[in-house]
């Protein structure tokens, strides 16, 4: 949810900012702007997205060496040249880009207004910058020490970059509840939030902590707590490679992303599951096997399609490790004085690791006593450095917006902790957990099978082009596989989706079907086969369309649906993994035939750090 990046050192800053802004245009894409400070301060910002901001900066002398920029996701003031970043101060020398939102802005603004400040948007962003003017104004201080200050009395999150034409050799980087990250080169430092703008250039990166306050000049760096206490930074090296962030070949990064699967869902297991042995290993929950042992409840938080993720969990770790599990949406959970004791154990799961909501329902969590684990992508990201311990899915890094290698990454996940529970409870006998283990590292090859069907599901996909709601069924833990894949077909294509239990149907939706009502059915050879057929029957009886997910070799459902998509045979466990490639191809091909951006869907962003 918003980017940002800057740049202090020896090159020049603008094509490092531009490129970075690329980088980060999947976490927000109404506008784009940059500030160059050389001689003097030019700030150039458009409406649209970072390719609209390089044409018209194009022509125009860009030369400086330090410099920022920022893409947005409007959360305060529409989508325009005037809300967009960077935001200038009163007297012009201050400049701000900054992800979040600053919850007492209005306060602070009608008592700026007071004092004669002028706003030229409608942005919680310049309230802040003018704020720190006003410090300054008023105390006569430094600029470090007044943004200091001007921290402190806000509420809200935040990360933010500030440039003085006062100070042409210094950046300064704030952050709380939104991730910056800085870039650690020679003579140089970068600023952003993630780190793929800054990959191509170092692999040394210090995570800020919220709190913190970094004040970067090209030779020195000093991060200080709010309170004004020196921190002792922390490098790390970067694992993340350049290729990874490029689209290779493909027409988009999602198509990219979901013909990755085979290799990401290995990357998950990889070291984790020893099939001969029937053992599953899971380092980052080893201090806790214990706790899990003995736990009496779970409880799974996420939003989107990690909570899809979740509740394919929930049926996994019921399953196999007889343990409750309660799936909440974390928006929700946060909010409704929820019932946690240091006996539960809460899984977070989040892509980003940087979801507000799901950050919000670990501290509460957290508060509670209960013990929380992560199930993240992103390394180093703000909910994997809060929770107690956790896995990574490793997919690598997802830049299409709508979530698909990471989905079934967590998927990988949480069967890995099913079976890691099952094992330490004895709920799953050894040969059975021999047998799911050797067919679960088989799974990359079936996933690597099932995206053969890509142009069946393409022609599939020209037929129902043009439909304007469709319905996705599913049973057990292909409930969630519906729910996911009518997630995807309407943040892609904006076709109106549903997904629904295939029993529920009668109770409501099925008033929904006629001729023109196509209908995704998840009905492969498993527990609810035969019930599946009946919800077939239902649908057909009035007139619906039916595209069936169906198990390799059926005939029977093949022969009532009017397009069937195979996928390879696999044990009712890992039918999740597989059942969801057709759906997000089906989404993909739909979605790119009625000419939607399909890496950046609208009003959407990748990282959602607002509440
Ligand atoms: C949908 C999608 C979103 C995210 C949700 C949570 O394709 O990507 O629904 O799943 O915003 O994000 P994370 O997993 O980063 O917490």
């Amino acid at each position: 949810m918003c980017g940002i990046v800057g740049y202090i050192g020896h090159r020049d800053a603008y094509p490092i900012i531009i490129k970075g802004l690329h980088r980060l245009e999947y976490r927000g894409y109404d506008s784009a702007g940059v500030a160059l400070l050389d001689k003097e301060l030019k700030v150039y910002k458009k409406a649209g997205k970072v390719s609209d901001l390089e044409n018209f900066v194009k022509g125009i002398n860009t030369q400086a060496t330090l410099g920022m920029g920022h893409t947005r996701w409007a959360t305060h003031g529409a989508p325009s040249d005037r809300n967009s970043h960077p935001h200038s101060s009163g007297n012009r020398k201050l400049t701000i880009i900054h992800n979040g939102i600053i919850e007492n802005y209005a306060v602070i603004k009608e008592a700026l207004l007071a004092k004669g400040h002028v706003f030229k948007s409608d942005t919680d962003t310049e309230v802040l910058i003018h704020f720190v003017e006003d410090i300054q104004n008023e105390t006569g201080l430094e600029l470090r020490e007044a943004v200091r200050i001007a921290l402190t009395k806000v509420v809200g999150a935040y990360a933010i970059v500030i440039m003085s034409t006062d100070e042409p050799d210094q950046i300064i980087a704030a952050r709380k509840g939104s991730p910056m990250v800085i870039g650690v080169g020679e003579g140089e430092y970068f600023v952003a939030s993630d780190a793929t703008p800054i990959v191509e250039y170092t692999k040394n990166v210090i995570y800020l902590n919220d709190n913190e306050i970094a004040y970067i000049r090209r030779d020195d760096l000093l991060i200080k707590n709010i309170d004004n206490t020196v921190q002792v930074p922390y490098i790390q090296r970067l694992d993340i490679q350049l290729e990874m962030l490029e689209k290779g070949g493909y027409e988009h990064f999602m198509l990219k992303e979901i013909y990755e699967q085979p290799r990401s869902i290995r990357d998950c297991m990889r070291g984790r599951i020893y099939p001969q042995q029937g053992k599953v290993q899971l380092g980052g929950l080893k201090e806790y096997a214990d706790k899990l042992k003995n736990v009496d409840r779970i409880i799974i938080v996420a939003c989107g399609t990690s909570w899809h993720a979740g509740l394919v969990g929930e049926y996994l770790i019921e399953e196999y490790a007889r343990v409750p599990v309660e799936v909440e949406y974390a928006s929700e959970f946060r909010y409704r004085n929820p019932i946690i004791s240091e006996k539960d154990v809460v899984i977070a799961i989040s892509q980003s690791g940087e979801t507000a909501d799901t950050m919000a329902a670990i501290e509460l969590a957290k508060e509670k006593g209960a013990t929380i684990f992560g199930i993240c992508n992103v390394v180093g990201a703000s909910i994997p450095r809060t929770t107690h311990a956790g896995v990574y899915t490793h997919a690598g890094p997802e830049i299409g917006v709508a979530s698909t290698k990471a989905f079934t990454a967590q998927v990988s996940v949480l069967t890995l902790i099913a079976f890691y529970i099952a094992q330490q409870r004895g709920t799953i006998a050894r040969n059975k957990l021999i047998e799911y283990l050797t067919e679960l590292n088989e799974i990359p090859e079936l996933v690597e099978k099932a995206l053969k069907a890509n142009d069946h599901i393409q022609s599939i996909a020209a037929k129902f082009k043009d439909s304007r709601n469709c319905l996705f069924l599913g049973r057990g833990s292909s409930f969630p596989v519906a729910l996911e894949g009518a997630l995807k077909l309407k943040e892609i294509s904006y076709i109106h989706a549903e997904g629904y239990p295939a029993a529920e149907m009668k109770h409501g939706p099925i008033a929904l079907i006629d001729d023109e009502m196509p209908v995704v059915v998840i009905a492969t050879k498993h527990s609810s086969y035969e019930k599946v057929i009946s919800n077939i029957q239902e649908v057909k009886a009035r007139g619906g369309h039916i595209i069936a997910i169906v198990t390799e070799g059926d005939t029977e459902v093949k022969g009532m649906a009017d397009y069937a998509i195979e996928i390879p045979q696999t044990a009712e466990p890992f039918v999740p993994l597989l059942a969801t490639i057709p759906l997000q191809l089906l989404s993909y091909h739909i979605a790119v035939m009625r000419g939607c951006n399909v890496d950046q869907p609208r009003n959407l962003a990748k990282s959602v750090t607002v509440e």
